[in-house]
C-alpha cells in the first residue's frame, strides 16, 4: 500500500534520512524506534507526502508521490491519511465532537450524518459523554483518545502516529496505543507509529530502528 525507496531527505546540508527502504501492507502496524535527532519524524512526513523526498521514491498505492499534484496531495492528505501527533494538537475552539468530526467536514460531509460517526467512534473510545466539551475541559489521556478518534473516523487507510502518546504516563500511554491499534485493525487501517516504548513497539507487526538517518528492519522478539 505504501513503500519507500532510497529515500533521503534533506535539510541544507543535513541529510536526515538516508536511504530509506520500507513498505507497508494494508492493515500492517509499522513501528520506528530511535533517539531524539534521528530523523524519525523527517521519515514520517515524507511517507505522509508532507514533505518531498530529497531522492528516491515513495508510493501510495503503486503512484509515486513525486507525480501527484498539490491539490491531489492535499486531497490524498485529508482522505486517505490520518495523523496523531505527540500533543494531540486538538483546535481548542472546537468541542471534541466537532474536532473529531473534521475529517469528515473537510472531506464534505454533512454536519449531521458526520457529528453521528464521530459521535460512534468516540463511543467506542469510551468518550461519549465527552462530546460537548472543549479540549481544555478534558485530561490529557481524553485528549490523547480524541486526538486517535479524529485521526481514525474517516476510516483513512494510512494513520501516521508520530509519539503519539508522548505526553502521558505510561500506563495512560500503552491504554491509549491499544484503542489505537484494536481500532485501526478493526478497519484495516495500516499504523505507521514512531514510539519510544518498547512495549509499544511490540505490538506492531514490524519494527524499525532509526539510528542517525538511516532506517534498519529490527528482529521481532527481540
Ligand atoms: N526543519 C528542519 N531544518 C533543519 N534541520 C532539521 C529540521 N527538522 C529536523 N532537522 C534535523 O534533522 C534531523 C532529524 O530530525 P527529526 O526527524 O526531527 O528526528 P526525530 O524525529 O528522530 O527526533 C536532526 O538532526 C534535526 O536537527
Ligand atoms: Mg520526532
Amino acid at each position: 500500500m505504501l513503500s519507500a525507496e532510497a529515500v533521503d531527505l534533506a535539510y541544507g546540508s543535513t541529510l536526515a534520512v538516508r536511504g530509506a527502504q520500507l513498505s507497508v501492507r494494508c492493515g500492517e502496524v509499522v513501528a520506528i524506534s530511535g533517539q531524539s535527532g534521528s530523523g524519525k519524524s523527517s521519515l514520517l512526513y515524507c511517507l505522509a507526502g508532507v514533505m518531498p523526498a530529497s531522492r528516491g521514491i515513495i508510493r501510495f498505492e503503486g503512484r509515486p508521490l513525486g507525480g501527484f499534484g498539490d491539490e491531489e496531495l492535499s486531497a490524498l492528505r485529508r482522505d486517505r491519511f490520518g495523523f496523531v501527533f505527540q500533543y494531540g494538537e486538538l483546535l481548542p475552539e472546537l468541542t471534541i465532537e466537532e474536532n473529531t468530526a473534521l475529517p469528515l467536514r473537510l472531506a464534505g460531509q454533512r454536519k449531521r450524518e458526520a457529528h453521528a460517526v464521530a459521535g460512534e467512534v468516540l463511543g467506542r473510545l469510551g468518550l461519549g459523554d465527552l462530546r460537548q466539551r472543549r479540549p481544555s475541559q478534558v485530561s490529557g489521556g481524553q485528549s490523547q483518545r480524541v486526538a486517535v478518534a479524529r485521526a481514525l473516523v474517516h476510516r483513512p487507510a494510512v494513520v501516521f502516529a508520530d509519539e503519539p502518546t508522548g505526553s502521558l504516563d505510561s500506563a495512560n500511554a500503552t491504554a491509549v496505543l491499544e484503542e489505537f491499534l484494536a481500532l485501526a485493525r478493526s478497519q484495516g487501517t495500516a499504523v505507521v507509529l514512531v514510539t519510544h516504548d518498547p512495549a509499544v513497539a511490540d505490538r506492531a507487526d514490524s519494527r524499525y530502528t532509526m539510528t542517525d538517518g538511516t532506517l534498519t528492519a529490527a528482529q521481532v522478539g527481540v
